[in-house]
């Protein structure tokens, strides 16, 4: 399988060319490798003489096969009457916006069905969607669909509550009014945009993508149902998992990283590389693919509140500059990347390693063994991308070594790196293009 000769659109730049995040606070005063109990941790934070504060947002998720009815409950709850439900045409194909209006209507709701998203949800579908909302009379939007729907949907109820053009909200918590009730209903397992406090929109003017971020954009349910994970093409399936992957990994070693976001993390990691392939060689297991949307869920739950790092910031501008799916991009990114965070401190690459299975004879309790097991999570991560059909390095896909230097500078400006554990400066970032070339 070649993935990238199957793709037909455009991957996503997420977060692409963010200004600002969302500050963390104390984020920078964990250690770099954690003691070993939590009272050893206390007493090492207490050393470092700063508490840190941990803050943690999440929706209610409800979560299992078959729980797709869930989200006619959810709405109700919320105060529905005519719900908007949100989706686009591939999921009308794929039939499952049809069942869920049925569940809506059998709820005694009147919904409205608009499905005019297209992957890189534009800046013209919001005003459109938002449109449709007020002329149904809706009070709660439902979005059943991957990472675009979901963050149409977002868009949608921004304007339904604080009016203007999606693009006047770019930044950090610009919205000021309530939003409409959100319940999300994800059918990809990567983008973790059902839990996410990210909206990524296109501006077709700019012909960029932008980010609005705050906490007003967490949805109020995620309904996870991986039934829907069955009609997915297996181009979608692997970039979106290996999405999922980079989520974890840049999450798990993020500056902004604290205990709520690193079992999530970890366990995200677990969860991919475990399953992702079993879900390629057998589409319709339902095990293998609620293990996937698992992974998506607790990956988002971790990214959404510690950030991420090098490789998202990176990928942002080669997804800005060709027309790849951005979870294809981070395959071949994420081992280099790996490699740099880890080479003046490996330790915080060990839990990485033992969650993607570590092989017994690497012991990673000195220095030189933690370096070894980070080494060894670099390669796996580059083996699972040749499993999947992964490009061995940006150069296949069309990345030349002219665009470097372009590519460093703009990833410079990344809010992402912010939050990587390295500094890296435009000399670094070169380096790292050019070995993935
Ligand atoms: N808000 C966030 O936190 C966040 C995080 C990551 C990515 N994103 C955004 O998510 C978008 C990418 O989302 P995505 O990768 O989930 O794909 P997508 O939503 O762009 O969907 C891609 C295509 O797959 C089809 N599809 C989706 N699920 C399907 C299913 N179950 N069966 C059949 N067809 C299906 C859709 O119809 C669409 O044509 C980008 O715009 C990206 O910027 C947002
Ligand atoms: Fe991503």
């Amino acid at each position: 399988m070649v993935l990238v000769d199957s793709v037909t659109r455009a991957g996503e730049s997420v977060i692409a060319r963010r200004r600002s995040v969302e500050p963390v606070v104390g984020a920078s005063a964990l250690p770099t490798a954690p003691a070993a109990t939590p009272a050893e941790r206390a007493a090492a934070r207490s050393r470092a003489g700063t508490t840190r504060l941990a803050k943690f947002h999440v929706p209610e998720i409800l979560f299992g096969p078959g729980s797709l009815p869930e989200a006619a409950h959810a709405a109700v709850r919320l105060g529905a009457r005519r719900p908007l439900l949100v989706t686009d045409p591939g999921l009308c194909a794929a039939g499952w916006p049809t069942q869920l209006g049925a569940h809506l209507a059998e709820a005694g709701l009147r919904p409205t069905v608009w499905s005019g998203v297209t992957p890189n949800p534009k800046d013209h579908e919001i005003a459109a969607g938002h449109v449709a909302y007020r002329e149904h009379g809706c009070d709660v939007i439902v979005a059943l669909g991957g990472g675009s729907v979901i963050d149409a949907a977002k868009g949608i109820a921004l304007l339904a509550g604080n009016g203007g053009t999606i693009l006047d909200y770019e930044g950090v918590d610009r919205m000021a009014l309530p939003i409409p009730p959100l319940v999300m209903v994800p059918s990809t397992s990567g983008t973790g945009a059902d839990v996410s406090q990210f909206c990524i929109v296109t501006d077709t003017a700019r012909n960029t993508k932008i980010t609005i971020l705050g906490r007003a954009m967490v949805p109020d349910v995620s309904v996870v149902d991986p039934s829907l994970l069955t009609t997915m093409p297996d181009w979608l399936n692997a970039a979106t998992g290996l999405d999922a992957l980079t989520h974890g990994i840049e999450a798990y070693v993020s500056r902004a990283h604290n205990p709520l976001t690193d079992h999530h993390a970890l366990q995200a990691i677990a969860l991919v590389g475990e399953h992702l392939v079993r879900t390629m060689d057998h589409p319709a297991e339902e095990g293998a693919r609620t293990c996937m949307a698992q992974a998506a869920l607790e990956a988002g739950l971790a990214f959404t509140n510690a950030i991420l790092g090098a490789a998202h910031a990176m990928s942002h501008q080669v997804g800005g500059l060709l027309d790849l799916p951005h979870g294809v991009i981070n395959g071949v990114l994420l081992p280099h990347v790996i490699r740099f965070n880890a080479e003046p401190d490996p330790h915080r690459f060990v839990p990485i390693a033992q969650a993607l299975g570590l092989p017994g004879q690497i012991v990673p309790d000195s220095t030189a063994g933690a370096a070894e097991a980070a080494e060894w999570a670099a390669a796996e991560v580059r083996r699972l991308g040749d499993e999947l059909g992964v490009p061995k390095g940006l150069g296949e896909i069309g990345v030349t070594e002219a665009d470097v230097p372009v590519l460093s500078a703009m990833t410079l400006a990344d809010a992402c790196l912010s939050t990587n554990p390295r500094e890296a400066d435009q000399a670094d970032i070169e380096t790292l293009f050019r070995a993935a070339l």
